[in-house]
């Protein structure tokens, strides 16, 4: 099924798959630890898995059951401590959240009522009812709360019972390492695909000059080189608050890591492995991201410049929904949804190419761009400025793509993430770009 299907029998089944399949996984990432472990803080970055929970629930409510239904509040007490903007993470543990068993019961009595909105609303007649809108944002939501949470897993020091098999090793990449991408016109966002967030739209167009991008994500091995090198003992490489942020934190490696014995050690989901060289690089700051690329004699992509190489088509010059094409994803063209918790090695998934050649542009790991996140031209907010509107600015920095850890509802070649640049615990790594001079464009 395609994102431009009509047929609002077929979106209602999709809907209704999105959310039970959000559910499920919200189950597995709050049962797999003890009772205690879903209350405690790991890490002043995030909430207590059991915020995550009830959030989930309040989110469902307040925009499947009131928005769409025109229900009444069913505990409008706890409102306020689920409003993500009330109370930053860190005060979260000191708020009387609901216990794990209420706010399971809870987030169940609501998706139960939810079910029953989904059947009987008709899928037009308002922007949050047309396509089913509504019940789109909310299965994203959910599904960007299930990676928040697995963030969270990733940050606990013990030992998890979350597994998963690892991607399967494919034949070695042997293609180039970066390809041309010519210049010229190409649309930029969507004003077609229904689940679409506010933040990609409207589709427009953008005159890019010819790059040269990376065919795969920079690895493990790659990176050590530029430790190895010196890369963040070396002022040269790094932005000034980049800079100030390597001295301030006494940073000398991706988080995670650690030296032993002369080899890089990591910790990965409460086991140590070592660092794993042909693997994208995960867990480093845009800062990091960038120091790289300078170093590399290179630079971060633009934003614009990361979606022409994954959605452009030069031979149909349009813009396609994902870089294989307008079909969703399967395991065998993208590592996404939690199927595996690591990317798969660099040059993974020939069968997720774009048509210039390029790998792994969508899951695997998050990528940082160069570019601040900004409206597009002609950007609204909707449904709620708290969802797009008041990142904008020059605070955060956009990562394209997805990983491992996005379903793939929360995942197409228009979607956009941010976060601060100094960030880190997010499943993020990069690739890199250069501009292409005359001589290589003729
Ligand atoms: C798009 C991942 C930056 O987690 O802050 C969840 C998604 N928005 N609930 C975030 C989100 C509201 C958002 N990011
Ligand atoms: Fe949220």
């Amino acid at each position: 099924m395609t994102g431009t299907v009509s047929d609002p029998d077929a979106l209602r089944q999709r809907a209704l798959a999105a959310l039970l399949a959000a559910r499920e996984r919200t189950s597995l990432l709050t049962t797999c630890v003890e009772e205690p472990e879903l209350t405690a803080q790991h890490s002043p970055l995030m909430s207590p898995l059991v915020w995550d929970l009830a959030h989930i629930g309040n989110q469902e409510e307040l925009w499947l059951l009131r928005a769409v239904a025109g229900r009444d509040a069913m505990r409008p007490e706890i409102d306020g401590l689920y409003d993500a903007f009330e109370h930053p993470r860190s005060e979260r543990p000191s708020l009387p959240l609901l216990a794990p068993a209420e706010a399971r019961g809870y987030a169940a009595e609501v998706r139960g009522r939810a079910l029953d909105v989904l059947q009987s609303t008709p899928f037009r007649g308002s922007p949050l009812a047309d396509a089913g809108f509504a019940f789109g944002m909310i299965a994203q939501h959910e599904q960007q709360h299930d990676e928040t949470m697995l963030i969270t897993h990733q940050l606990r020091s013990g030992p998890t019972a979350l597994t998963a098999p690892d991607p399967e090793p494919g034949p070695r990449f042997t293609g180039p390492s970066e390809v041309l991408v010519p210049g010229g016109p190409f649309t930029m966002g969507t004003s077609t695909e229904p689940w679409a967030l506010d933040n990609e739209r409207p589709a427009h167009h953008r005159l890019v000059p010819p790059f040269f991008i990376d065919t795969t994500p920079v690895t493990n091995a790659d990176y050590q080189r530029f430790i190895a090198d010196g890369g963040y003992t070396d002022q040269r490489w790094w932005a000034p608050a980049g800079w100030d942020m390597v001295r301030g934190n006494e940073l000398s490696a991706p988080l995670f890591w650690r030296r032993e014995g002369g080899q890089w050690l990591r910790r990965h989901f409460g086991t140590v492995e070592a660092v794993p060289p042909d693997e994208p690089v995960l867990h480093v700051s845009w800062y990091e991201a960038d120091a790289y690329a300078r170093w590399a004699g290179r630079r971060l992509p633009s934003e614009e410049e990361w979606e022409k190489a994954a959605r452009h088509d030069p031979a149909s010059d349009r813009s396609m929904r994902y870089p294989w094409g307008d079909t969703d994803p399967t395991p065998e063209r993208a590592n996404l949804g939690q199927r595996h918790l690591r990317p798969a090695p660099a040059g993974s998934y020939p069968a997720g190419e774009s048509p210039l050649g390029v790998r792994q542009l969508i899951g695997d790991v998050w990528e940082w761009t160069s570019s601040d996140f900004l409206p597009y031209p002609g950007f609204s907010a909707f449904p709620y400025r708290e969802y797009s509107d008041v990142f904008f600015g020059g605070d955060y920095k956009v990562l394209r793509g997805g990983a491992f850890s996005v379903d793939e509802v929360a995942c197409r070649g228009t979607f956009r993430n941010w976060d601060h640049p100094v960030r880190r615990q997010i499943f993020s790594g990069f690739r890199t770009a250069r501009d292409a001079g005359p001589a290589e464009t003729a």
